[in-house]
């Protein structure tokens, strides 16, 4: 498969999502799961960031920076593998595929990958000071992971820096100081969704302090992203790569975006090149248009060290089936085969959903940057078994494995014995087609039932701009679901499911494993998530 060479506009896809031009660049770090309330106790970007702050500071030469005591495990990242059962098994992910984890930070060090001449020149300052503080962050990156050199990207890039939180200040002052020496992003690009909403979800006084409390940057986050070049707010979603919003690279073009969701879906789905980026990096690489090759990236590191065999009597859970694929490959990449016959040769606007869900559950239960489905997903389309690497270990999902994993899904709820709060529907965010899809399977078991209203509110989440369509396109079955309780939100479902304070008084269902297993909201299959909707009983 072919890179495509980068075509700026081209890149951006079917609907043009930013009309104006760019301005931009950053350095940040934040994970796409972590609502402000948990950003205190870490995550795995910001080892990222930490090792590019300690890059940025050291005024040696490329290639022989030293890491900090705070950030020795930047190779290995704070994400544990899990068991079947759930529980740790000390296995650790880096997130690209092409696992380092039992390298050392010495022979990581030592690494030196080969520089254009103009690379060189960005390095030394030929295009100024910040580019020059990028170059050497981006080189210290790539060493540390066994890069050889750096390739140019297409496409457009994605940002997962959506979270206005204090902790987060120097990586935004950062971002200001590029915007402001004129720095650009090599094309417009997309963002995730907020962390919040306050106009289309009921903000009772405290919510609003702990959104006040919690994001007192998220203007100038957003103000920031505008001048970098992601100007318009409707256009925020994590599903990046959906018609109505329309950052679809091309097959084969290498990009760096840092959502594991997006990357996830696009390296599996799209057929782009890209590895898992820790916020933060994915914009120095935006500023740079370019990346470090190694991993996601390659043909090998898109080989499959796993067959995971998929014989359920029925067509699979696809969130659970993707959280058993993330705890037993950890980062590994999968090939799926049994699936073909549920997506009818192909992945529709309909049906991208099942793989929406099964491959984000393996991102946020494993560390998943990629997985092949037979007969479905473009890699497996063109090479088929011979994707499977040498030694590749085989994983049966059977009837008896789908029960297990559920089984191990704990009631985290703060009363375990209470009924249903909440209902949240898309994590990742819906397209126009799933929230229709979702609201009229709603209205239309409110009016088997007789019934006008939901026993409790339910949360579709989706860009603005689909929210928008909806309304105009579909303005009867919208205003039906409004009024029977159904809110249509642009924010992110994770940050605010697990938003401090609502959090701990809600008792939360969804329909997104990966939030599951992000915050201590249930899992249920559609039908029963319908059932509980209706009757506020689990
Ligand atoms: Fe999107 Fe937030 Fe879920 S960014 S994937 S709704 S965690």
């Amino acid at each position: 498969m072919k890179r495509k060479d980068r075509d700026p506009k081209k890149g951006i896809g079917r609907r043009e999502f930013h009309k104006t031009a760019v301005a931009a660049v950053g350095l940040s770090v934040v994970g796409p799961h972590i609502p402000a309330a948990q950003a205190a106790t870490g995550g795995k970007a910001q080892v990222a960031q930490a090792a590019a702050s300690a890059a940025a500071r050291d005024p040696g030469s490329a290639g022989t920076f030293g890491i900090p005591d705070y950030a020795q495990h930047m190779l290995t990242s704070d994400m544990d593998g899990l068991g079947p059962d759930g529980k740790p098994t000390g296995q650790k992910a880096t997130f690209t595929g092409a696992s380092k984890a039992d390298s050392t930070v010495e022979n990581a060090a030592q690494h030196q990958m080969t520089l254009t001449e103009e690379e060189q020149a960005i390095l030394d300052g030929k295009d100024g000071e910040e580019k020059a503080k990028l170059m050497k962050i981006l080189v210290a990156f790539g060493n540390a992971f066994g890069a050889e050199k750096l390739v140019e990207l297409g496409g457009a890039p994605h940002s997962n820096l959506y979270i206005g939180a204090p902790y987060l200040s120097s990586l935004i002052d950062m971002l200001q100081q590029c915007a402001e020496a004129g720095l650009k992003s090599y094309a417009p690009y997309t963002v995730n969704p907020r962390p919040y909403d306050v106009y289309n979800v009921q903000n009772n006084p405290t919510d609003m302090e702990l959104i006040y409390q919690g994001y007192p940057e998220q203007m100038r986050l957003d103000w920031v992203h505008s001048k970098l070049g992601a100007p318009d707010l409707n256009y925020r979603t994590c599903a990046c790569y959906i018609k109505d919003i329309g950052n679809a690279p091309e097959p084969g073009t290498y990009v760096a975006w840092c959502e594991s969701s997006a990357v996830n879906y696009g390296n599996s789905v799209l057929g782009i090149r890209t590895n898992r980026y820790g916020a933060g990096m994915e914009m120095v690489c935006a500023l740079l248009g370019k990346a470090p090759l190694f991993g996601l990236m390659t043909d090998e590191g898109r080989k499959a060290k796993w067959l995971i065999d998929v014989k359920t009597s029925k067509e699979p859970d696809w969130g659970v089936l993707g959280t058993a694929i993330g705890r037993k490959v950890v980062e590994d990449v999968p090939y799926i085969a049994g699936a073909e016959d549920y997506f009818g040769g192909e992945v529709t606007d309909d049906n991208w959903h099942k793989l929406k869900y099964m491959g984000s559950a393996t991102a946020a239960a494993g560390a998943v940057g990629l997985y092949h489905v037979e007969g479905v997903t473009p890699d497996a389309k063109e090479k088929g078994r011979d994707l499977l690497a040498e030694g590749y270990e085989t994983y049966v999902y059977d009837d008896k494995e789908q029960l297990a994993i559920i089984d191990s899904f704990e009631n985290l709820w703060p009363e375990p014995d209470g009924d249903p709060t909440t209902a949240f529907i898309g994590c990742p965010h819906c397209n126009y087609e799933e929230s229709v899809r979702w609201a009229t399977m709603i209205i239309d078991a409110l009016d088997k039932a007789g019934q006008e209203k939901t026993a409790i509110p339910v949360y579709i989440f989706m860009p603005t701009v689909v929210r928008t369509r909806i309304l105009i396109e579909n303005s009867e079955l919208a205003s039906r679901a409004k009024a029977a309780g159904v809110s249509y939100t642009n924010m992110c479902a994770v940050s605010y499911s697990g938003m401090k304070g609502f959090s701990e008084r809600i008792r939360g269902v969804t329909n997104s494993a990966k939030n599951r297993n992000y915050s201590s909201i249930r899992y249920f299959p559609d039908q029963k998530l319908i059932d509980i909707i209706l009757t506020g009983k689990v």
